[in-house]
């Protein structure tokens, strides 16, 4: 996470980088003057700053050498009107800055922040999944970090591997990058889910079958488990897989061979198998609904990919993730999403995980006229459910804002939610005030005016840190559209 001093003219734009860098994992400050710009630089320890060479009156280069004399390691990005292009084009070339015109296209930036930010001493450095899931798989938390170090670990090992994880966490797309990584990349990767199909069907369409097996049986075919041969098998919901194909599976993982129905001949087969569920094996083997013997043959590897609301942290790139995609495929260009709407995605928690942000992002293009997402884009039911609303609502001394019951003493709640949820929040992310703030979905001076409004004592060693740019409450509020 790198501190980022945005120093641009346009307040509008400033805040709309600033939001798109929040997106990115980094720590934005924004200036929109040059007093505060000087004031900033020559206090701080920023790694970049993206100065908007209209900030400074007449374009004086001693300014810039001013900055760069007081930290010899800060990279610039330069923002020019056409009309200072030349003038920026000369900085650029003598102080190796970047530079780009305005208005800013924000993937152009990231571009540039990518390349500047990439080199040693970049604190992700460390332990970081190849490029490959990094591309595919979206997430910078600890827990999905692990996740995919462990997938790409085991890639390349020939073990069955069970993938749990409740619904829409990402199950089927990291089976995939684990047979891509793996030797068997370049044969098939066959995908059967087990719950779609109903048994007697299932059967043939895992093991194929010869001419006249059954009424229907009009010529020889192969199965899946023969079409998947030297590649992978992915067997999707195996806790719906029927006892009598639980066993008829088993043999073919231990004995590497089938038999298609009404054949005698046996065959064999070179597959790998990764299985997944969002069921509670160890439960339906106890009820005797599913073969402990199956399951250890599946489960010499367990990946289990936590639930997006156990890892908050992953959701600001999932957002961006997806209106890049949906911007790509629509041929739109939404910038970002609103702070108001931001606060209400951070709180949510996702019973769909990773495939419900995706519907709600789609849903918020198909409803957004904009180039911004606000809240009126979301689905109706997460309309109400932020406590940011009751932060705010509190803090303007509005309790219009949310509909109470009829006798309900507005202060007494809202400053009770208030108060647990920030709490709450602090015993996710001890002593942790940026995860907290982002988490609750406020700024941190939002967050410590909250602190000192209801006596929440700083945890020792968090309280000496710099307070953020004063910009940064501005961001709270929604953006013009
Ligand atoms: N970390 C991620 N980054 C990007 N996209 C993701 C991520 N996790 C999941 N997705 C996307 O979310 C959707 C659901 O993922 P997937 O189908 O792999 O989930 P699943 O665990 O198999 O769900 P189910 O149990 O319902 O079958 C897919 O469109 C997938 O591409
Ligand atoms: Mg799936």
């Amino acid at each position: 996470m790198a501190k980022i001093l945005v120093a641009l003219t346009d307040r509008d734009d400033a805040i709309k980088i600033g939001n798109y860098l929040e997106d990115r994992g980094e720590t934005p400050y924004i200036v929109t003057d040059s007093s505060s710009l000087l004031e900033k630089v020559s206090r701080g320890d920023f790694s970049v700053l993206i100065l908007d060479t209209d900030i400074i009156p007449e374009l004086e280069l001693n300014i810039v050498k001013f900055i760069k004399e007081r930290n010899t390691a800060l990279k610039v990005v330069l923002v020019t009107s056409r009309e200072k292009m030349d003038t920026a084009i000369d900085l650029a070339r003598k102080d190796s800055f970047v530079y780009m015109a305005k208005p800013v296209n924000l993937h152009e930036l990231g571009f540039f922040l990518d390349k500047l930010l990439r080199g040693p001493g970049r604190e992700e450095a460390r332990d970081l999944p190849d490029d490959y899931f990094a591309s595919r798989f979206v997430g910078r938390s600890e827990k999905i970090r692990k996740v995919m170090l462990l997938a790409q670990k085991v890639a390349k090992s020939e073990s069955s591997i069970l993938i749990t994880g409740e619904t829409g966490t990402g199950k089927e797309l990291i089976s995939r990058a684990i047979h891509e990584l793996s030797s068997r990349a370049n044969a098939p990767f066959i995908a059967v889910n087990c719950a779609a199909i109903p048994d007697n069907l299932l059967e043939s369409e895992l093991f194929g079958y010869k001419k006249g097996a059954f009424t229907g049986a009009s010529a020889d075919k192969k199965g899946l488990i023969e079409l998947a041969d030297t590649g992978t098998l992915f067997l999707d919901e195996i806790g719906d897989l029927s006892l009598h194909l639980q066993s008829k599976l088993l043999r073919v993982l231990e004995y590497k061979e089938l038999r298609r129905l009404g054949d005698e001949a046996m065959r064999k087969v070179n597959i790998r198998i990764l299985a997944a569920t969002n069921q509670d094996i160890p439960a339906l083997i106890r009820e005797k609904k599913f073969r402990e013997d199956l399951f250890f043959r599946l489960n010499v590897i367990n990946i289990h990919i936590p639930p997006l609301r156990e890892r908050k942290e992953d959701i600001p790139f999932l957002i961006r993730f997806f209106i890049e995609k949906y911007n790509k495929q629509g041929g739109r260009n939404i910038v970002g999403i609103d702070a108001k709407a931001r606060a209400i995605l951070m709180q949510y928690d996702y019973p769909g995980n990773v495939r419900e942000i995706d519907n709600v992002i789609q849903h918020a293009f198909a409803l957004s006229s904009g180039d911004i997402i606000g809240v009126d884009d979301l689905p109706v039911h997460m309309h109400n459910i932020s406590p940011y609303f009751s932060l705010e609502a509190h803090a303007e001394g509005s309790g219009q804002a949310m509909k109470l019951k009829p006798g309900a003493d507005p202060d007494l709640i809202l400053t009770e939610v208030e108060k647990r949820t920030i709490l709450k929040a602090f015993a996710r992310y001890p002593q942790n005030h940026t995860k907290t703030a982002r988490a609750l979905g406020i700024s941190r001076s939002t967050l410590w005016r909250k602190m000192k409004e209801y006596g929440i004592q700083a945890d020792p060693g968090t309280q000496q840190k710099e307070m953020p740019a004063e910009t940064k409450k501005e961001k709270q509020q929604p953006l013009k559209k």
